[in-house]
Order: C-alpha cells, then sequence, then structure tokens
C-alpha cells in the first residue's frame, strides 16, 4: 500500500502557486482576487469558504468573502452576480453550495460569467472540458488529477468507478478519467443510487473514486486487491466533536481498505487539500488570462 499523501502534494503544489502568484505581482502590479460568496449559516459550509480564503492569503492571493443572510432572494444575489461580473478586480468567482431551497442554484451557476467560474460549473466550461479544450476543470477533480500526475501514476486502459454521480465530484470525475489523455484513458463506469449492484461493479475497478458522503460506505469486500482507492468523503460526525472541530470520516473504510490497495488517499489529508489547490490553481488562470 502507499498512499497518496495530499498533505505533501498540495504543499509543493501551494509553494509553486505562491511563486507565481508573487510574479504576477511583480508585473501587474496586482494580486489574483477571489471572491467567494456565503449564503445561510450551514457549518460545513462556512468552514470550507474560511479554508479557501485562508489559503488565497498563504499563496498571496486577495481573498473577498461575501456573506449573506438565507433570506437575500435570488434577485439579489444574481444582481450582485453581475456586478462582480462587471468588476475587472475580480478574477475569480464562486458561491458556495448548497444554497437554501428558495435559490435555484442551476441559475445562479449560469449567471457567473464563465470566464471568472473557477468552480468549473458553469455549461460552458463544462461542455469544454468534455471536448478537451482549455477550460476551468471542478476543483476535486482536477485536485485529484493532480495527484495522480505527481506520482506518475499512468491511468491509461485502466477500469474506472466513480461511485456518486454529483455535478460537483462524480460526473466531472467520470468525464475527464475518459478523455483522452493521462490521467485519463480509462474505461469508466458510473455508478450511483439507482444501481443495480454497487458492490459487483466496484470489485471490476483498477481505480475507484468514492463520492457518496456515506461514511465507510466502501468496504474490503467491494474492492479488488491491488487497485487505486481515491476518497472523496469528508463525512462528519456529529458527536465526534473534538477540540478542533469535528472528526472526521471517508467513504472508504480505510483501515480495512488500505491493505488491499495499491495507492490510497487517506481522510483527512487526502482530496480535501488537493480541493483547495484546484480552485488555486484555476484562480491564478483567471487572473492570468491563460484559459480565455
Ligand atoms: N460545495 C461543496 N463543494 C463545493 C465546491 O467545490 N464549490 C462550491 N461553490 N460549493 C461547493
Amino acid at each position: 500500500m502507499n498512499l497518496l499523501d495530499g498533505k505533501l502534494v498540495s504543499a509543493k503544489i501551494k509553494e509553486d502557486i505562491k511563486q507565481e502568484a508573487a510574479a504576477f505581482l511583480a508585473e501587474t502590479g496586482r494580486k489574483p482576487h477571489l471572491v467567494a460568496i456565503l449564503v445561510g449559516n450551514d457549518g460545513a459550509s462556512e468552514t470550507y469558504v474560511a479554508s479557501k480564503m485562508r489559503n488565497c492569503e498563504l499563496v498571496g492571493f486577495e481573498s473577498t468573502n461575501i456573506h449573506f443572510d438565507t433570506s437575500i432572494s435570488e434577485g439579489e444575489l444574481l444582481a450582485k452576480i453581475n456586478e462582480l461580473n462587471a468588476d475587472g478586480g475580480v478574477d475569480g468567482l464562486i458561491v458556495q453550495l448548497p444554497l437554501p431551497k428558495h435559490i435555484d442554484p442551476e441559475r445562479v451557476t449560469e449567471a457567473i460569467d464563465y470566464r471568472k467560474d473557477v468552480d468549473g460549473f458553469h455549461p460552458v466550461n463544462l461542455g469544454r472540458m468534455q471536448r478537451n479544450l482549455p477550460c476551468f476543470i471542478p476543483a476535486t477533480p482536477y485536485g485529484i488529477l493532480l495527484m495522480l500526475a505527481h506520482y506518475g501514476i499512468d491511468t491509461s486502459g485502466m477500469h474506472a468507478v466513480v461511485v456518486g454521480r454529483s455535478n460537483i465530484v462524480g460526473s466531472p470525475m467520470s468525464i475527464l478519467l475518459a478523455r483522452n489523455s493521462n490521467p485519463g484513458n480509462c474505461t469508466v463506469t458510473l455508478t450511483h443510487s439507482r444501481t443495480r449492484n454497487v458492490k459487483e461493479e466496484v470489485l471490476r475497478a483498477d481505480i475507484i473514486v468514492a463520492a457518496i458522503g456515506k461514511k465507510h460506505f466502501i468496504t474490503a469486500d467491494m474492492v479488488k486487491e491491488g487497485a487505486i482507492v481515491i476518497d472523496v468523503g469528508i463525512n462528519r460526525e456529529m458527536s465526534d466533536r473534538t477540540k478542533s472541530g469535528y472528526k472526521l470520516y471517508g467513504d472508504v473504510d480505510f483501515e480495512q481498505v488500505a491493505p488491499k490497495s495499491s495507492w490510497i488517499t487517506p481522510v483527512p489529508g487526502g482530496v480535501g487539500l488537493m480541493t483547495i489547490v484546484g480552485l488555486l490553481k484555476n484562480t491564478l488562470e483567471a487572473a492570468k488570462g491563460s484559459i480565455y
């Protein structure tokens, strides 16, 4: 078993980003600028956004967190997005999901200028990604690709099984792994809540991406000997509050599965840290205008 060490890889890539941000500042007189909009008081979302802001500061980006009360109307939120779209001092713009029920996430996603959509959720970026054209790739799948690339893992010809079809992780991950590129070139199975026999599908996998949001969903009996295991789960157990926050559990039962795997990501210390790296890289590229 080898560890895919998010702590080590993210620290290394963040150091590169920091140098590029410094060069950008020297050249343009300004820092790459990410704006994150948060609506309401979801505890996990607040933690994620705070971490994004903190990491921006760490690499020398400017960051702004705009926090709205749950009562904001969809129209008011869309007006703010339009204002930020038009603001030349803003490079990247993200709206943290989930949103309150009275706001349509699709309308919000499409309102963001795709050239500032560093989450890679806009249909223009999604379509360009599928065509293997320059685009913003969603942060978590991007981070996973960077991790695989860092360790020089050649996924060509592998059977990949992605568990979970979310817009944020599972669905884009399945597209990326099937693309004609490396990491990529996989034969991909995308499983979800209506899949008849998930265990049977996962057992076929050379590479498993677990993104269902259920603690220890992937158990040892579902994993082929020598498989690569990527755990996207960040499940918080409310009963396990520690001094520094909540205890986190992956979608994979690490203790059981690790001995069978060739490579595996820990939780915490794996994909979560790489997600931040994906977002930072997208923000830097937005500032430099290297994609659009
Ligand atoms: N909610 C969970 N993950 C994400 C993410 O990567 N971006 C945004 N905007 N919301 C999220």
